[in-house]
């Protein structure tokens, strides 16, 4: 059954993207998955705001937001997908800046849902993406799933290989936030790990006014295996050990 790799050239390639995204992530279980795409106010509803949500992004801003695709050509269905972003570093707005409306698809602000995922997107993306890259341009991997049925079946390397290309005809570096099942099919594409996010500096309950099931529901969350690899691959080649110094 071949697989082909290819642009996503449709909005509608979304309504196959967006539950490839959603059983990817549950496949295994990744417990960032939920803060990052609470299930709010349903989940059928959530995955509709992120189809419209990405779909839009996408359309609107061709020059900077790339989706590439892997379709099983004889099942003539979407097996795998990944989602790069051209940041252009310095004054630049980022590229996934929110919208007015993404508030209603958010935990209520000041909830423990919502600081819980705040905290948890500050201490394992903002902060050491910042710290790697700094005001450089560079190109970001946001997403790279594959469908549970169809894994090692190269899927994610094709969509590697056609990032590469994005990236060195940009001419940049490009970083990536991993969860431990993507960090050794990066490393075998040419990324070296930069850092391993703890969860230590998350651990700690935030709010002294929260009641006491808050505070457990804190807990909970924080007992969760949260961590998150950031990788990165130089401009314009693979990462060579002993040759690239890596930048942080
Ligand atoms: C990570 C993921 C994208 C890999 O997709 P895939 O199509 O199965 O990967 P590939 O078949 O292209 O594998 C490429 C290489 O990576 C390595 N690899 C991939 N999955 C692996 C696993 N489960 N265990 C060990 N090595 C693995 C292998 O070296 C593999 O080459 P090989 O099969 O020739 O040995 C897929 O498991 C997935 O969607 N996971 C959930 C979402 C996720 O965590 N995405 C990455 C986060 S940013």
């Amino acid at each position: 059954m071949p697989l082909a790799v290819a642009d996503v050239t449709s909005v509608s390639d979304f309504d196959a993207i967006i539950p490839l995204l959603y059983s990817a992530y549950q496949t295994p279980y990744n417990p960032l998955f939920k803060h990052c795409f609470p299930p709010l106010p349903t989940s059928e509803a959530a995955q509709q705001y992120w189809k419209d949500y990405l779909a839009r992004q996408w359309r609107d801003n061709k020059s900077t937001r790339h989706w590439g695709k892997v379709t099983d050509e004889e099942r003539g269905m979407i097996i795998g997908a990944a989602g790069y972003s051209i940041e252009r570093g310095g004054q630049e707005e980022r590229s996934d800046r929110g919208e007015e409306d993404d508030e209603k698809h958010l935990p209520e602000k000041g909830s423990v849902e919502r600081v819980f995922m705040e905290r948890l997107v500050d201490e394992l993306a903002v902060g050491p993406l910042r710290k790697c890259v700094g005001e450089r341009a560079h190109v970001e991997l946001h997403f790279l799933v594959v469908h549970p049925d169809h894994r090692r079946r190269g899927a994610a390397g094709m969509l590697l290989n056609w990032g590469r290309k994005l990236s060195d005809e940009a001419g940049l570096e490009t970083v990536v936030i991993s969860t431990p099942a993507g960090r050794l099919v990066y490393e075998n594409c040419g990324f070296t790990l930069l850092e391993i996010m703890p969860q230590m500096e998350i651990n700690s309950v935030g709010e002294t006014k929260w009641t006491d099931a808050e505070r457990e529901q804190w807990r909970e969350y924080a007992s969760e295996d949260l961590g998150a690899y950031l990788l990165w691959r130089p401009a314009g080649h693979d990462f060579v050990e002993g040759v690239d110094a890596q930048p942080c």
